[in-house]
């Protein structure tokens, strides 16, 4: 996957780092606009995934949207260059402040999950003399078959507004003179793999939309959220999702009203193969059952292992040996859950070697943290180095 030339530029690059291939992103970028376009969907990249704004220029720059959760993550967007007629705000608790700052903004929607969240948006829009767009995010109840860290669309989540409530959110909404209603807002979890998941999820919402047609509410949008999981075991085999496939589920099993439009907001599947945390082996130690290889990132810099017990590929691009050992390849936290993988079949290893870890770019850079008082990594694109 790395060419020598690169390999070599890694060796001169401080670690550990977010490594980005510039190219893979926008093949990637292009790959989703166009299957988007051809099934006329709207697609709100979501920047939890990786809000690094060199990502976020190149992500706009193919008239992506953006799906925001805090409102330094929609400030950030704005900086990037995405119009606020693109930008969405969800989250299931948003602060009186920030609903504030998105109100005088004037940003596309918020996608709202209570009652109580409904009616200060309203009282904060009055206040300012604005009209604010909500779209109702609801909890479908669908099971996203993934890690339950990651599941967010059944009814023990605390995520979305119940079906039950919707009868007494639509009576409070009748109230709010400073909210138009132009939405409705699902998302089930991340990293699905299984398709079906979504044609299910198209069904549930097909019924949801008959209960609003039911009671005469049409709204002009649908967004159907993010979630569509990649391949972490083949990075290199499978380093673009079928968007096409992903998005035409969507067309083919949602009954869309006339005029509706259909939004969507991927996170991970845009960004996550573009990027590798780049780490050197620190320390090969011998222990009691294996070998450990003590490298410089742990979960300060990637925590999906730690958290949800994930895998991510690990290679060593240095070593030349040709005998292959058993291996824990560890980071240097202070917590035994700061663990990249156990028993992974590596080249025999050195101190100085490079690492590896693959498919680091959505949930990588973003979830970050300095615990331990470490030095946060940098991230750079290909044409950096
Ligand atoms: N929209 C909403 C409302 C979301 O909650 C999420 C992710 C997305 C879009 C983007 O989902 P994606 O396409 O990236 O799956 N830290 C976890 C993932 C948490 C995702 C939370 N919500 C991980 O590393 O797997």
């Amino acid at each position: 996957m790395f060419s020598a030339d690169l390999i070599k530029k890694f060796k001169n690059t401080p670690t550990p780092f977010y490594y980005y291939d510039t190219a893979l992103l926008n093949k990637t970028l292009q790959q989703a606009t166009a299957a988007a376009k051809k099934h006329d969907i709207e697609m709100h990249y979501a920047l939890k995934a990786n809000a690094n704004p060199r990502l976020l220029k190149v992500i706009q720059s193919h008239g992506a949207g953006a799906d925001c959760v805090s409102i330094n993550e929609v400030l950030r967007a704005i900086e990037c260059g995405f119009p606020v007629s693109k930008i969405v705000f969800a989250g299931v608790g948003k602060s009186d402040e920030e609903i504030s700052i998105a109100v005088n903004e004037g940003i596309f929607c918020f996608n709202s999950e209570s009652l109580e969240e409904i009616e200060i948006i309203d009282a904060i829009a009055a206040k300012h003399h604005k009209k604010a767009q909500v779209a109702l995010r609801i909890n479908p109840n669908v099971n996203a078959h993934t890690h339950h860290y990651i599941t967010t669309g059944l009814e023990e989540n605390k995520f979305g507004i119940n079906m039950w409530e919707l009868e007494k959110v639509l009576d409070a909404l009748k109230k709010c003179k400073h909210i138009s209603l132009v939405g409705l807002h699902f998302h089930i979890g991340s990293q699905i793999t299984d398709l079906n998941v979504f044609k299910t999820l198209c069904l549930r919402v097909n019924e949801i939309q008959q209960w609003f047609a039911d009671r005469n509410i049409y709204v002009p949008n649908l967004n159907l959220g993010g979630g569509l999981g990649i391949d972490y075991y083949n990075p290199d085999q499978n380093a673009i999702v079928d968007f096409d496939k992903y998005f035409g589920i969507f067309r083919q099993f949602l009954k869309i009203n006339p005029g509706q439009k259909l939004h969507t907001e991927p996170g991970r599947a845009l960004v996550a193969q573009c990027g590798t945390l780049i780490a050197k082996a620190l320390y090969v130690k011998k222990g009691i059952q294996s070998n450990f290889i003590i490298l410089d990132a742990g979960m300060t810099e990637l925590i999906r292992p730690a958290l949800y017990q994930s895998y991510h590929k690990i290679e060593n691009i240095t070593s030349k040996a040709a005998e292959t050992l058993k291996y824990d390849v560890v980071g240097p936290i202070c917590e035994s859950s700061d663990c990249f993988g156990k028993a992974i079949d590596l080249p025999e290893t050195l101190r100085g070697d490079l690492f590896a870890l693959r498919s680091a770019g959505a949930y990588g850079e973003s979830m970050a943290l300095d615990y331990n008082l470490r030095t946060r990594a940098k991230g750079y694109l290909a044409e950096d180095l």
